[in-house]
């Protein structure tokens, strides 16, 4: 089997072992992939918006199955695309891609379908929304209505904060359109949940939950970043939330989504918060998260390959998923100065003797060299029988690897083995 894979950093890594571990033994591309991919995979220097190209490659290589992994071209709807042309896919038609794609989309939606969420109100006109702040509660939250490379939230713990955020991102337009409208929701409190989930519309599994690590510096100081590390399971993930979150929330989306006729097939990704009244959505992603992926997808035992078509083929119900019961956890090594200014190209060593896996992001092949080529470089993902053990074994592991500018938090998972 032929197999087209979409996307190029450490979650598309840790999902191509996954493949090329599968007992089908497929020939994966990637498009376009990363240096360190190139052992599992070939690489075509395809970018993962490019929706023509991709469509292209497809039909001149006889792709037989397709996983796009980012969000922007699920939105763009490169899945339509490739099934258009015959090409069986794993992951969301742009018109249920909507659910990440738009704030206010996944907003309404939960409205209406009483899926439990933060109060909200939706804006397109500026000075509307500036009014509106004058007598909202504060601390608030402003949100992009479109994608806005995971920037386009902004908690203000001021009325002037909310303020200029609101004018940053309808006057100034920082995020382009994706701005034009713009949600301004209610300030939740507790402590943060990712679920990701195989869905083929109409059965959904949840995987093992997980917990991202957003900021830049230890004790959740700094800016925000894609993620700096990540531990799996999540401890504030109990039998008891998972149950309610099931009830409320998982079951009634994908029945929502079919219900607008816009069935959801792929990984659907509930960013939770548990707050005092129960568990509520965040954000949904049309997508793997980056880096839970990292973490959850060595924990799964199953193969990763079966899954993925029963999804396509709306089987998932007669499908085995099985995790391990044990813990994973994935530290990632960072170029000093991310998520601003950083340099790249050092060569990245690591020494005989590693006891965990790399997933790479940011690097490509010189020479037969690994260099470095971008904010966060790599993953180092280690997995044990308890939390506490993969926490340990990552950070030793995570000495085994070198190269220069290299920073990492030093407290991955600290507030899990804490809860
Ligand atoms: P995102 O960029 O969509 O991943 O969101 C960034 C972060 O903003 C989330 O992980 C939460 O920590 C925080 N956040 C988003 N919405 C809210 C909210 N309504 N209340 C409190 N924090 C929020
Ligand atoms: N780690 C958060 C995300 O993938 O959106």
């Amino acid at each position: 089997m032929k197999i087209l894979l979409v996307g190029g950093g450490g979650r598309e890594h840790a999902i191509l072992k996954k493949l090329a571990a599968s007992p089908e033994r497929p020939e994966i591309f990637v498009l376009p992939g990363n240096g360190a991919m190139e052992d599992l995979a070939t690489c075509v220097p395809i970018g993962a918006k490019d929706i023509d190209g991709i469509v292209n490659f497809a039909k001149e290589n006889a792709i037989d199955f397709a996983v796009v992994a980012p969000d922007d071209p699920l939105v763009l709807g490169a899945v339509d695309a490739l099934e258009e042309i015959g090409v069986r896919c794993f992951g969301p038609r742009a018109n249920a891609a909507i659910i990440e794609g738009s704030k206010v989309f996944s907003k309404q939606l939960m409205q209406k379908y009483g899926i439990p969420t933060a109060q909200f109100a939706v804006f397109s006109d500026m000075d509307e929304a500036l009014s509106y702040l004058d007598t909202a509660n504060i601390p608030t939250v402003v949100k992009a209505d479109g994608l806005a490379l995971g920037k386009g939230v902004i908690l203000a713990y001021t009325r002037d904060e909310a303020k200029a955020a609101v004018r940053s991102m309808m006057e100034d337009k920082v995020f382009g359109a994706s701005g034009s409208r713009v949600v301004i929701e209610e300030f939740l409190e507790g402590p943060e949940v990712s679920v990701l989930s195989f869905t083929d519309g109409k059965t959904i599994v949840p995987m093992v939950s997980s917990m991202d690590h957003k900021r830049a510096k230890d004790g959740d100081e700094g800016l925000n970043t894609g993620g700096m590390g990540t531990v799996a399971p999540n401890p504030y993930y109990t039998p008891q939330v998972a149950e309610r979150c099931m009830r409320e929330i998982f079951l009634p989306t994908v029945e929502a989504m079919c219900r607008e006729g816009r069935p959801f097939k792929g990984c659907l990704y509930f960013g939770l918060m548990i707050t005092k009244d129960g568990p509520k959505v965040i954000e949904y992603n049309c997508r793997f998260g980056d880096p839970e992926t990292q973490v959850v997808l060595p924990l799964l035992e199953s193969d990763l390959l079966t899954i993925m078509q029963a999804v396509a083929d709306e089987r998932l119900g007669e499908t085995e998923v099985r995790f391990s019961s044990g813990s994973a956890c994935c530290v990632v090594l960072a170029s000093d100065g991310y998520p601003q200014k950083y340099q790249t190209g050092f060569p990245i060593t690591v020494d005989d003797g590693m006891d965990a896996e790399l997933f790479v992001a940011g690097a490509k092949r010189v020479d037969g060299r690994l260099l470095t080529a971008g904010g966060r470089v790599l993953g180092v993902t280690a997995t044990a029988p308890t939390l506490r053990e993969a926490v340990d074994k990552a950070y030793e592991n995570v000495q085994k690897v070198h190269f220069d500018n290299a920073f990492c938090r030093k407290d991955i998972g600290k507030r899990a083995l804490n809860a």
